[in-house]
């Protein structure tokens, strides 16, 4: 396929992690303007310790990574450098998570987070017309207080970011254990979605579905073990963040060659491409196309889906998703 094709789709990201786009590069700048000394010698060893076993292995080493984070700035320059990603990959439109506690926890207050966060999404729809929205996500391997207490902290802000999350370590946290916290951002008017079916079974999805009542499932590809589960989601047309990369990163799937996203695509799925953590994963949202292309042999017409996916699944107001939708499908 020619690969100008998809670069020059619209399309829209729904599966971030804004600390996941901490490139080397920039961990070296904010450690120098906060004087943190990093354990790796430059940016090249930085690069090398990116070899994961699983998502815990990924998971030690991009919180250790956030703590360069310290000032609004640094919260700034981070989004800013993603979003000018964004505009470079056709990326028209953005749903971003943040993960409070990682910073609430090393001290950072909330609103430091969220104003630098929230200052550069601001100057990315002036600037370079892209939209987007903040996902607030809660840490699954904290407890259940915790996530309430970044809950209370965070609701006063509640215009500011659309719906509510839930990531970090998987397997042993199942989703029932946040199902009283997410009632209470549901309650306040939030969406709640939810990371599940990465690593963890398909009993994880269904309760996702079940007791924490998400719009979408982050990742969700071990939905495809269980045919009852699958055709649910086709039915319902619930959608899977999906993100393929990251996938073989973090060893859900051997090779890209072997992930099921076009299968799940074929079968009906509302399944859409996104980068994760971009900067730990070897490339943002037209790397992961590429790869696509290159080891699943996807077609145009899958990408076209795929991209119209994208907004299908995404909060934009109706309206949005239609045109944006007919722009991918090249219906105008
Ligand atoms: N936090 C950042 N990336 C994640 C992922 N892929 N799974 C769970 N938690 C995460
Ligand atoms: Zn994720």
């Amino acid at each position: 396929m020619d690969m100008t094709f998809f670069r020059n789709l619209p399309k829209a990201e729904l599966h971030l992690h804004i600390e996941g786009t901490l490139e080397p590069e920039l961990m070296f700048a904010l450690a120098e303007r906060n004087g943190i000394k990093l354990p790796y010698e430059d940016t090249e060893a930085i690069r090398r310790a990116y070899q994961f076993s699983n998502l815990q292995s990924f998971l030690d080493i991009y919180y250790a990574g956030a703590g360069v984070l310290q000032t609004s700035r640094d919260f700034y320059d981070l989004t800013w450098a993603y979003l000018e990603r964004c505009k470079e990959d056709n990326v028209v439109h953005t749903e971003i998570f943040f993960d409070p506690q990682t910073h609430t926890d090393r001290g950072i207050a909330f609103e430091t987070v969220l104003e630098g966060i929230d200052g550069a999404l601001a100057d990315a729809r002036k600037k370079l017309g892209i939209t987007s929205h903040l996902i607030l996500s809660f840490l699954r391997h904290l407890p259940e207080e915790s996530a309430f207490e970044t809950l209370e902290a965070a609701l006063p802000h509640k215009d500011r970011f659309i719906g509510v999350g839930l990531d970090s370590s998987e397997a042993g946290f199942p989703p029932e254990m946040f199902e009283r916290v997410f009632e209470k951002a549901r309650k306040a008017g939030l969406i709640p979605v939810a990371h599940a079916g990465e690593e963890g079974p398909p009993a994880y999805i269904h309760q996702a579905l079940d007791l924490l009542k998400v719009a979408r499932i982050d990742h969700g590809v071990r939905a495809s073990e269980d045919p009852a589960l699958m055709a649910r989601l086709i039915k319902e047309r619930m959608p899977l963040t999906v993100c393929p990369f990251s996938n073989v990163k973090l060893k859900v799937f051997e090779r890209l060659a072997d992930h099921n996203i076009l299968s799940m695509l074929d079968a009906g799925a509302c399944v859409t491409v996104n980068s994760d953590d971009p900067a730990y994963f070897g490339g943002y949202m037209n790397a992961n196309f590429e790869g696509l292309a290159r080891e699943l042999n996807m077609t145009e017409a899958q990408a076209r889906r795929l991209a119209a996916n994208s907004f299908e699944a995404s909060f934009l107001p109706e309206v949005e998703k239609r045109a944006w939708m007919a722009k991918a499908l090249g219906e105008e």
